[in-house]
């Protein structure tokens, strides 16, 4: 792959993204460093191996406060000072908890992150939201603090198993949505290629979606008006992974089913265009993405939407869109959203 670079301000921060092969991290050889991967990722990009590293133990149970306690005791037994770089590799877990860690070492360690999941790639790693789970809610505590730089080698998507790699596919699907029609386009005419990971498509799906997350972060780094869009599907997600205690959806397929109820409910309060309703669900569809579900309490799920964390002064505010690129949150009725629903068992 040719690299590429594209460079962001968020905030105060400047965020490199650079897109190319394993040949890009050999200047981090005999720097500073501390690399934090999972078991996972230890045998992916054998040129930082030679480097300090903290292995964690894979899984959401690992995005802990204890885990980022574990990393600042590491990060001192190793000695890094200040200007030391935190090297995070792998998904969404990893990078977050990392990138928490590294937030709070001395106020601050230079954060390098190389995501190794689709929809870390795409997601997770750009935009300087860190975090872990605290008291049952997913993220609770975090800063924001963007990585100086993040590097994409989509050779560590080789070994990603499908099901990975299709959570990953839902969030550049949203990205589509919110903000690229070629990519939509690209989404809908090359399904096989994209099932296949044709190297090619997939370097241009990932470069598109890091493309559309980056305007929308640098318009809103903290979230204060814009950047709640990329939660486009995510309060219905949550809820549902909540409700089912995160067993048996992936957050790509929560996320996707998210997406198809938030179009619905926008249908239902003459806010989407149907036609454009009907166009999304069927490509998520064709991605072969559960748009309905057979047995699940509609109650919990709207009591557990109703406890979303992102709410303001207990008001939920869904993100709807009236058609591609046209976005807005919106309060909705909780008896509408029943109505959709309980249409929507199979
Ligand atoms: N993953 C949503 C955001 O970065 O705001």
């Amino acid at each position: 792959m040719k690299t590429r670079v594209l460079q962001y301000r968020f905030g105060g921060y400047s965020s490199f993204v650079e897109f190319g092969s394993e040949a890009l991290l050999e200047r981090f050889v005999g720097n500073r460093a501390v690399v934090v991967w999972d078991e996972n990722t230890t045998s992916l990009l054998a040129s930082l191996h030679e480097l300090p590293s903290v292995t964690l133990p894979p899984g959401e149970r690992t995005k802990s406060l204890d885990t980022v306690s574990h990393l600042l005791e590491r990060f001192l037994e190793e000695g890094l000072e200040r200007d030391a770089t935190v090297m995070a590799v792998g998904g969404g877990v990893v990078c977050d908890a990392s990138a928490l860690a590294a937030s709070l070492y001395m106020r601050g360690a230079r954060l390098v992150l190389i995501p190794t999941t689709l929809l870390a790639m795409v997601d997770a790693a750009l935009g300087g939201k860190t975090g872990v789970n605290f008291s049952g809610y997913k993220n609770l505590a975090g800063t924001f603090y963007p990585a100086e730089q993040i590097i994409i080698i989509p050779e560590t998507l080789e070994t990603l198993p499908q099901r990975e790699y299709l959570s990953g596919l839902a969030e550049v699907i949203k990205s589509a949505m919110l903000g690229d029609p070629a990519l939509f386009e690209i989404l809908a005419a090359r399904v096989d290629a994209v099932l296949e990971r044709d190297r090619e498509v997939v370097e241009e799906l990932i470069l598109r979606s890091v493309a559309v997350k980056g305007r929308i972060v640098e318009q809103d780094f903290t979230e204060r008006g814009g950047r709640e869009w990329l939660n486009l599907g995510h309060t219905f997600a949550h809820a549902l992974e909540s409700v089912t205690g995160f067993e048996g959806w992936t957050h790509g397929e929560a996320v996707a089913w998210g997406i198809v109820q938030a179009l619905r409910c926008g249908e239902a309060a003459g806010i989407t265009d149907p036609g454009y309703a009907a166009t999304a669900t069927e490509l998520l569809r064709q991605y072969g993405f559960r748009c309905e579900i057979d047995t699940i309490s509609v109650d919990a799920l709207i009591d557990a939407m109703q406890h979303d964390k992102k709410s303001r002064a207990g008001r939920v505010r869904y993100v709807l869109q009236r058609r591609p690129g046209e976005t807005e949150l919106r309060e909705l009725n909780p008896e509408l959203i029943r109505g959709v629903l309980n249409r929507n068992l199979s």
